[in-house]
Formats: structure tokens, sequence, C-alpha cells
């Protein structure tokens, strides 16, 4: 039976699409905005230090308990722990509710690189559209909005009903080299605009931001570590099943630890890649435009960067313009269904191998497609509701009014903050609690032993997964609660603690029960 399961067809191939999940709309779109809004440079160094510290524990761990367990998230959490086999379903469920507005913002794009080729074609003849013209339309056009969803699902079900080998892989292997590319030539051209050394100054000179008055004041700690830590989770996929689901269909020969510092670094090249193709020349634009630091800054620490403030940048480029914005639309489009082709593999994983399991080894395709109509169920919703553009935001169901936090503005925050910012963080603060206090590291250790790996690395993770996963973790969730919910810093580090405390008297029940 097992060796009918899926498997990928190099090393090589396994590296690109998992880099491909990760590089991602969270890379090319968050990233950067992220970064816009907590200041530059600050977030970059926490960002940095969470992905080595946290970001690189948790990807090792998912790879070797799929590798070792050869199942989806479900099965594989079942087999290792009794106690936590509902991390599987959480992992599950999570990439489910994703999908339902990765999808949207998707198909959002495709509706970017069909206006940019619109205006190429009319060779400039035709008055170039503004950011803002173009969104409030996409926004408010629930039925083409839900087209361009349906295509997006289409290529992507198309991709994954393809098999992990002669499907993802293959996708990946073309797509990523092509992405890489195109966002070269993207910074080429934004780093060749006027004062584009503004927004190098903004990414990377430490206090700038600040002293230059794109920022206010300096964000708080607990503030950036929940945006920088919401934001590294999703941007390596991490605690969604993705990386396990991917690790399950590995080789046994392959080196767990090196295949992760290459992931891990790989997308962290491109999320700094993408920042200065997107930062420089959204800042030349505002200056430009005669924007004060603040307004500028505005227009990169929002969701309407993507949609707004870059196609002002392209509309504003001249007749050459449109093209760039194709070629922008375009990786970014490739970037969104690498990732959205391996969430749509993790749902779908469960029930293959259940099929697999039962000897039913054709049933791939029809599985593929009824998760993909069963995404489509609120990707529907979410596309229709235009962003809170809708009657029927969930404000406006629960009949609240006025001011309302953004969790329940729009279906996708909505989705966004269940998913990213609630089941992501604990996702990974149970698994560290699972392999760190419930097992034992060495679950992971030798499993990532098959392909050999050092004494050192032993100890370092260790340590990491017992006690720095989670008190940072800790802090993250406590630091996206915040921003969902807001209230003071001191009142979220306080919760941060209980939560830790709770978590080491769990750890050490649990223990001596084991013990018993
Ligand atoms: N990593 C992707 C991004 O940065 O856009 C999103 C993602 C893919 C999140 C797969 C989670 C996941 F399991």
């Amino acid at each position: 039976m097992e060796n009918k399961r899926s498997s990928w067809g190099s090393n090589l191939g396994f590296l690109l699409a998992a880099i491909g999940s990760a590089v991602g709309l969270g890379n090319i779109w968050g990233f950067p905005f992220k970064m816009g809004k907590s200041g530059g440079f600050a977030f970059l160094i926490i960002y940095l230090l969470l992905a080595v510290f946290v970001g690189m524990i948790i990807m090792v761990s998912e790879l070797a308990v799929g590798r070792k367990t050869k199942l989806s998230p479900i099965d594989a959490y079942q087999k290792i722990s009794k106690k936590f086999k509902w991390i599987g379903w959480l992992a599950t469920i999570a990439p489910f509710l994703i999908m339902s507005f990765y999808s949207v913002l998707g198909g959002y794009v495709m509706q970017y690189i069909a206006l940019n080729l619109s205006e190429l074609s009319f060779g400039g003849e035709q008055i170039a559209i503004s950011g803002s013209a173009a969104f409030t339309a996409i926004r408010t056009q629930p039925f083409g909005a839900v087209v361009f969803t349906v295509f997006f699902m289409i290529l992507c079900m198309v991709i994954v009903q393809g098999g992990v080998d002669s499907g993802i892989e293959k996708f990946n292997k073309v797509g990523m080299p092509a992405l890489f590319v195109m966002l070269v030539i993207v910074i080429i051209r934004s780093l060749t605009l006027p004062n584009a050394v503004e927004g190098l100054k903004f990414m990377f000179v430490p206090g700038y931001a600040v002293a230059a008055g794109y920022v206010a004041e300096a964000p708080d700690v607990v503030s950036v570590l929940g945006l920088a830590g919401g934001q590294m989770f999703f941007s390596l996929s991490l605690a969604m099943g993705a990386i396990l689901t991917y690790g399950s269909y590995l080789g046994k020969e392959e080196n767990l630890v090196k295949n992760s510092v290459i992931i891990v670094a790989a997308d962290t090249l491109i999320a700094l890649l993408a920042g200065i193709a997107v930062i420089p020349a959204s800042v030349s634009y505002g200056i430009s435009q005669g924007l004060s630091p603040a307004e500028i800054a505005g227009g990169l620490g929002g969701p309407g960067l993507l949609f707004i403030t870059l196609q002002d940048v392209f509309a504003n480029m001249g007749k050459i313009g449109p093209l760039f914005g194709v070629i922008f639309y375009a990786l970014v489009l490739i970037a969104a269904i690498s990732s959205a082709i391996s969430l749509i593999e993790t749902v779908s994983a469960h029930w293959i191998d259940k099929d697999l399991q039962k000897g039913e080894t054709d049933t791939r395709k029809r599985i593929v497609l009824i998760v993909s109509l069963l995404i489509m169920i609120p990707a529907a919703l979410v596309a229709a509701d235009g962003l809170g553009k809708s009657s029927f935001t969930p404000a406006a169901l629960m009949g609240i009014q006025g001011n309302v936090p953004d969790v329940i503005g729009d279906w996708l925050d909505f989705m966004d903050t269940f998913s990213e910012y609630l089941m992501m963080p604990l996702g990974a603060m149970l698994m560290a609690l699972m392999i760190g206090w419930e097992l034992d590291p060495s679950i992971v250790l030798d499993e990532v032993g098959h392909g050999n790996s050092s004494k050192g690395f032993a100890k370092f993770y260790s340590l990491c997964v017992k006690f720095i996963v989670p008190v940072v973790m800790a802090f993250v969730l406590a630091g996206s609660l915040k921003g969902n919910c807001g209230g003071s810093a001191t009142m979220w580090y306080i919760f941060a603690g209980i939560v830790l405390v709770g978590f080491w008297i769990f750890a050490a029940v649990g223990k001596k029960k084991a013990e018993e």
C-alpha cells in the first residue's frame, strides 16, 4: 500500500515546491506592507530572529513528523500523539479557511494582469487607470470577483489533480525560476526611479522610519512581535499542515535540516527582494506626487499597497508602465498559485490517504475536485463581500454598526484572523508542547538522523523546542490578539505570562502522569 503513495521526483523538485508554498502573497504583499506598518528596520530584525529560532525549528519538526509517519496531518498527529491528535484537524481546517480568501486575492491579481494587458494593447492611447479607481471597481463588482476566483481555483485544481510529482513539482520547476527572473526585472526598474534610495533607507537604516517622519513613534515590542510572528508563520507556510504534507512525500535519505535552512533562507530572501521591488518604487511615486512621509507610509502600510499604490506606480510610469504592471502581477500570480496548490494538497491529502488505505488508488482527481468545490463556497462569500463593500459583512449580520474591529469588518479579515492570527500561533505552540514536553525531542531528532545531522543541532533543537518556541509563541499570540482586539501592551504582556505559566503546568502534569 505504502509504495503507491505519491512521492517527489527529486530533492530539488521538493525544494522548489516547498519554496513555492512558502513564497506567496505573504512575501510580496504582506512583508512589505507589515514592514511599512511597523516602521521598517525594527520589523526586519525581529522577523529574522524569529525565522531562525522559531521558524526553522517548526519547519524541521513538521518535515520530520510528515516523513516519519508518511501520512497527511490528521493521521500523522494521531499516530504520534493521542492527546494532540486534534492539532491535525487544526492543520486541515486552517488551510481550508486560508484558501477561502487566498483564492479571492488570486482572482484580484488576475484582474490586474488583465487590466494592464488591456492598457498595453491600447499602446498608451487610453489613459492609465489609477489604483484606487481599479480597486473600487473590482470591489464593487461581486460577479466579476466571483468569476475570477473560480478561474483561479480551476487553475490550481488542475495542477493538484496532476499529482505530486507530475503536477505540483512540475509547475514549481518552471514557475519558481520564472518568478525570480521577473522579480529581478522589477527590482532594476524600481531602483532606477528617482528617490529610490529613500525607500532603501526606510527599509535598512535603523530608526530612519521614525526620524524621517514616516511613522509617528516606534511601535511597542509586543505589537511588532505579533505582526512579525504571524507574518513569519504565514510566509513560511508553517503550522498549517502544508510543510508536513510535503515532507510526507520525501525520501528517507534526504537531509531535513539542510532542506529547512534552504527553504527558510530562500523565502526570506524573496521577501526582502520583494520589499526592494515594492518599497522604493512606492516611495519614489509618493515623493513625485508631493505626498508627506506619513502619507507615503500610509500607502505602504495598508492592504492597498498591492492593489492601489503599486497600480498607481505603474500607471505613472509612462508608456512602458503597463508592461511592468503585467510582469509584476504575473509574478505575483505565480507566487499565489504555487502557495494555493500546497493548501489544496494539504486538505485533499487526508482523503486521498484514506482511500489508499482502502486500496483505492485512483481517487485523487475526484477528491481534489470536491475539495476545490467546497472551498469555493466560503470563497464566493469573501469575493462577493469585496473587502467589506457588501451589506452582509460579519458586523452587518451581527447587527453591529459604526466603527467595528477589523476582524468583523469584512469576511476576508474574519477568515484571516482565525487562521493566521489564532490557529497558526496556537498550532505552533501546541506542537512545541507535544514534541518538547509530552513526547521527547528525540522523536524528531531520530527522524532527522536518517539524513545525518550533527550533535550541535540536536542541542540547539532541544533548547529551542522546549523553551524558546513556547516563550516566543506566547508573545506572538498576545501581539496578534492586541492587534485585533486593542488594549494596552502591559495587559498583553501579562496575558502572555499567564499563557506560559499554563503551558508549563500542563507540561509538568502531563509528564508526571506519563511517568506513573
Ligand atoms: N506561505 C504563503 C504566503 O506567504 O503567501 C501562504 C501559505 C501557504 C500559508 C501555505 C500557509 C500554507 F500552508
